[in-house]
């Protein structure tokens, strides 16, 4: 096939600057491009490829189910779709599922929910929604302005009203905000694209509490952090913190499209017949797909594992900076891993990307001063190795380059 990335600038919409090289076939956490060459993935498709790339219980789940039935839309129900509901609902606080496409997706049935049961019960005023400076709720209209990042959400026009933003982890500017007029406060357990931040325990607590007083309902954007990504389930069983609604998407599908929104029997009454859907939502392929993701993925076995390759990415961070002196903090959970560069780097976690590529690795950023890695769950030890040495080799280069 002639196809190259010219032809990305030559036929596609340029609200992405994708990298030089294009993927072309992937196994486990490693991925070759167009002429051959080899890369370690320890971007993980922004925190979606949890179980790496083509990993057999998913590919077997994607074969078998496309042999069988594909799509019938929500005029109908499918047996993937019921059997991950179930799934969902045994292993989380959850009562109630509903199925959509894209952590966007899944951001705004949990907002529309939250209003619509606040507005029902307590009338038009209840309607607030609160959510941190510099979060991301994905990209509809309504997820960013919730999401306070104006270089996300200015020049659209007039913003949807009703949304005001506390500073993350600060529960005084929380408390600050929210009233009786405050129909949901949601909350990143880590903030992910502005830096792979965790939220504080006390934070959440706190926030709890603040929403039980006031009759708000506790969102928590579980899009990145969901899935096993924190080495539990969903983060919030790591803190301990329950909230009423909970977003998942990303790692959900391993990389087949899929979201979802979770909530109590008493919240989900709420969005009656005709109040809320999608065509795709509860596709069979995907509803498949993620089934056996989270089959897979919830099991000791692989949290555990996820747990310790934290600890080894955490040891060669810590040794590669030992020699480079790179990074300020190195923070994050499980296999979402935040690297921040020192101030005399900051802004150039960009270069050390291109740099990254040069040597056969594919990383992430978290804004202009953070290196993520979101790799597979299941990265074999080799691979991390062989990953961040190839980042130590990409520093070096991005280092001598600067002279
Ligand atoms: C925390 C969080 N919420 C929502 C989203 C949006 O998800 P999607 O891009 O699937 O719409 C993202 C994507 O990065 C995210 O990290």
């Amino acid at each position: 096939m002639s196809l190259s990335r010219s032809d990305f600038d030559q036929y596609m919409v340029p609200n992405y600057a994708p990298a030089a090289f294009v993927p072309v076939r992937g196994a486990g956490s490693r991925v070759w491009d167009q002429e051959g060459r080899e890369y370690i993935d320890l971007a993980g498709g922004i925190a979606v490829n949890s179980l790496g790339h083509c990993h057999p219980a998913l590919v077997k789940a994607l074969t078998e189910q496309g042999n069988t039935l594909w799509h019938v839309s929500n005029v109908f129900t499918n047996e993937p779709a019921l059997a991950l509901a179930e799934q969902l609902v045994a292993a989380t606080f959850a009562e109630r599922v509903f199925f959509c496409n894209s952590g966007a997706e899944a951001n705004e049935a949990a907002l529309k929910l939250a209003r619509r049961a606040a507005i029902e019960q307590h009338g038009e005023r209840k309607h607030k929604v609160l959510s941190a400076w510099n979060s991301f709720h994905g990209r509809t209209f309504f997820t960013v302005c919730v999401g306070g990042q104006a270089k996300y959400s200015d020049g659209f026009g007039p913003r949807p009203a009703g949304i005001e933003h506390f500073d993350y982890n600060d529960l005084d500017s929380l408390a600050r905000l929210i009233d009786d007029d405050t129909a949901a406060v949601i909350i990143e357990p880590i903030q992910g694209e502005s830096g792979v931040l965790p939220a504080s325990r006390e934070f959440l607590l706190g926030a709890r509490e603040l929403c039980d007083k006031h009759g708000a309902y506790l969102i928590f954007d579980e899009v990145q952090t969901g899935v096993g990504r924190t080495g539990h389930l969903y983060a919030y069983m790591d803190y301990g913190v329950v909230p009423d609604i909970l977003s998942s998407a990303k790692g959900l599908g391993g990389g087949f499209p899929i979201g979802a929104m979770l909530t109590t029997a008493e919240l989900a009454k709420h969005l009656a017949v005709g109040t809320h859907g999608t065509t795709y939502g509860g596709n069979a392929l995907a509803c498949a797909v993620a089934g056996a993701a989270i089959r897979t993925i919830n099991t000791p076995e692989v949290l555990g594992g996820v747990c310790r390759q934290h600890d080894r990415v955490i040891a060669g961070l810590a040794a590669l900076n030992a020699r480079h002196d790179v990074f300020g903090e190195v923070r994050g959970k499980g296999l979402l891993i935040g690297a921040e560069l020192k101030a005399e780097y900051a802004g150039q976690a960009r270069e050390i990307l291109a740099q990254a590529a040069l040597q056969g690795l594919m990383v992430l950023m978290a804004g202009p001063n953070v290196i993520r890695l979101a790799p597979s769950l299941v990265i074999e030890d080799a691979d991390l190795d062989e990953g961040l040495a190839r980042l130590e080799r990409a520093i070096a280069a991005f280092l001598a380059a600067r002279g």
